[in-house]
Order: C-alpha cells, then sequence, then structure tokens
C-alpha cells in the first residue's frame, strides 16, 4: 500500500497566527482520513498546502509521491480539489460543464460525456444537469463543483467540508462515490464538521486544534481512548436538565454535557455502581426521568472530551475562519 499523502512538521504562520503547527499526516492509497476540527484549527490550510495553492511556511509535504512545493505542477496533475471549478460556465448546463472538464482532461468525446451523466445522476440532481448552471441555487453549484473534482477519478482527492449544507440524501449520495473512488485505490483528505460522515467514512480520523494534531487513530480507537462508558439520563421536563447534571457533577466529579433539543445530561461513567445511586439520588430530590442508560462513548463524547476541555479552561482558539 503506497503512501498517497504525507505531511512532516508543516507549519503556515500568516502574520501572528501559527495556522498550522506542525503537522504530521499520512494517509495511504485506498484510504480515507478524516480531519476534523473545531473552526479556525487549521483544517483548509492544511488542504491547501497539500494542493499547492499555498506554500507551507516550514516542514515538507508530498502528494502522489511529488513535492508539493518543488513539484507542484506534477502535483496538480493526480489531485481532485472543490472548490477550484467555481467559475462554470453559466450559460452551459451542468452536463455540458463536465463533459468539457473531461475533454479538457483528455478524455474521449463519449467518455466524458458518459462521466458527465453519471456523475450528475449519482450526486442527484439530473434534471439540473439539463439546466444552465447560471439557474442553480447554492446547492446545486456546491454539487456541480463535487462533481467537477470528480470527473478526471482522481487518485488523490482532497474534500473540504464536501457535504456541509447538502440535504441527507445528497450526502449520501456523495458518500457512495467517495466510497467507490476509494476502493479504486483513490487516497481521500476528507475535512469535515459531521462526526457522523468522519465515522462513516474514514479509515483514519486525525483530530486538530490549534493548528496540531492532538488526537489521531481509527474512529473506534479514539472512542476507547476516552475509556469506560457514557451515562446518559434524559429528563421528562426540559426544566430538570440543569439540577440533573448538577447531581451527576456531585456524583462522579465530571462536568456533565446537557442538550436541550433531546433532554439528556451525559458523563464519563467508568462505574457501573454510579447507576444505581444516580436513580437513587435523582429519585430523593423528586427528579422524574425519562430514561437513563450507560453506553459506549460515541465520536461526539470524544470530542467533547478532547476539544471541550479547552474550551472550558477558557483558551481562545485562534480566530474563527
Ligand atoms: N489567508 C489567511 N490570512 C490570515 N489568516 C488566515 C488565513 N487563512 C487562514 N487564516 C487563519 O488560520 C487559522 C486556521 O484557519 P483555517 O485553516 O481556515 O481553519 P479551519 O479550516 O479549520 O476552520 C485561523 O485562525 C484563520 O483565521
Ligand atoms: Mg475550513
Amino acid at each position: 500500500m503506497s503512501i498517497a499523502i504525507q505531511a512532516q512538521a508543516l507549519t503556515r504562520s500568516f502574520g501572528d497566527t501559527r495556522a498550522l503547527d506542525g503537522i504530521d499526516l499520512e494517509v495511504p492509497s485506498g484510504t480515507v482520513l478524516g480531519l476534523l476540527g473545531p473552526n479556525g484549527s487549521g483544517k483548509t490550510t492544511a488542504v491547501r498546502i497539500l494542493a499547492t495553492l499555498l506554500p507551507p511556511s516550514s516542514g515538507r509535504a508530498s502528494v502522489g509521491g511529488f513535492d508539493v512545493v518543488r513539484q507542484a505542477p506534477q502535483v496538480r496533475t493526480v489531485i481532485g480539489l472543490t472548490g477550484q471549478y467555481a467559475a462554470v460556465d453559466g450559460n452551459l448546463t451542468g452536463v455540458e460543464n463536465l463533459e468539457l472538464i473531461g475533454r479538457l482532461l483528455d478524455l474521449s468525446r463519449s467518455q466524458a460525456r458518459h462521466r458527465a451523466v453519471e456523475l450528475i445522476e449519482r450526486l442527484d440532481f439530473a434534471d439540473a444537469g439539463r439546466r444552465l448552471s447560471k439557474t442553480y441555487s447554492g446547492g446545486m453549484r456546491r454539487r456541480l463543483d463535487l462533481a467537477a473534482s470528480l470527473v478526471g477519478r482522481p487518485r488523490v482527492l482532497f474534500l473540504d467540508e464536501p457535504t456541509t449544507g447538502l440535504d441527507p440524501r445528497s450526502r449520501i449520495g456523495m458518500w457512495a462515490i467517495i466510497r467507490e473512488l476509494v476502493a479504486d485505490g483513490t487516497a481521500v483528505l476528507l475535512t469535515t464538521q459531521y462526526l457522523e460522515e468522519a465515522d462513516q467514512l474514514a479509515d483514519e480520523i486525525a483530530v486538530l486544534d490549534l493548528g496540531r494534531v492532538i488526537a489521531a487513530g481509527t474512529s473506534d480507537e479514539l472512542k476507547r481512548r476516552i475509556g469506560g462508558q457514557v451515562l446518559e439520563v434524559r429528563t421528562v421536563d426540559p426544566v430538570d436538565l440543569d439540577a440533573v447534571a448538577a447531581e451527576l457533577a456531585a456524583l462522579t466529579g465530571d462536568a456533565p454535557s446537557i442538550d436541550r433539543a433531546t433532554r439528556l445530561v451525559k458523563v464519563p461513567a467508568q462505574d457501573t455502581v454510579l447507576v444505581a445511586a444516580v436513580v437513587r439520588r435523582l429519585d430523593e430530590v423528586g427528579i422524574v426521568i425519562a430514561d437513563l442508560a450507560l453506553r459506549r462513548p460515541s465520536l461526539d463524547d470524544v470530542f467533547l472530551q478532547l476539544i471541550g476541555r479547552r474550551a472550558a479552561m477558557n483558551e481562545p482558539a485562534t480566530s474563527a475562519a
């Protein structure tokens, strides 16, 4: 298995802002690396450097075996990147735009046509594919842009929040296309704000914060690293959420998180004995609960623990991008 993307001690500063503070990444061919991190953590900066759109301040990186600084033109022949076809021709239909890109990539007329139609169908905008692209809504332009980056079946694909703003059906269509490319050997670097997307697609996950990789591994490894389990209490009345959180904090010594939309209070729980204590205590203070469960941590819990702790210490992130 060859290494498609490799970064070593990569840094990038913008004035006083250290957007990347020495990251190492490795993405083998035929795999997906999910780059997760809060706003401003350096995800887009990393993608732009690897895609040769921005030089690093220091460190080195190679893509498809080519150095991103010294061999940028060669790197560009092996990568696909969303956003680069933002200037599609509004007076062509979606299909025609994709065909044109295919022709520019040296596909034959019929290959270009076939690929264009295939991508339009897979991304679920078959009808719009026959309309002029200047009539597209933002979401439709987004999909055309995604399709454009896929025309050349790139060996290395950079997807910077590819499904943000897409409806669930298009998102699932996008995932299917990504899986198909990966099965063909494409390496994918995917940044996402959807933890479920990383869980679904990524072979490995790197969590960025303040320009550094603060955790890396498979989704399961990251979940295991949290250790133990998570205790969840759902209240009947949203009014009780804060009181439940206070009781759980007192019993566990940990800071619970509250999700008001689902009326859930969550806290790390190493100990099953705790469950009985919680039930007893909530009963004593007269809080009625809808349900209570001990379960394995989710990627959400990993995130809360990794990123939430710094937030709780009130350490400012670099300005949000
Ligand atoms: N062109 C730029 N000029 C100045 N600061 C930048 C520029 N691009 C990114 N930054 C800063 O670098 C940090 C990382 O940004 P970015 O890579 O966009 O993060 P993310 O994609 O994770 O939200 C942020 O503090 C952002 O404000
Ligand atoms: Mg970004």
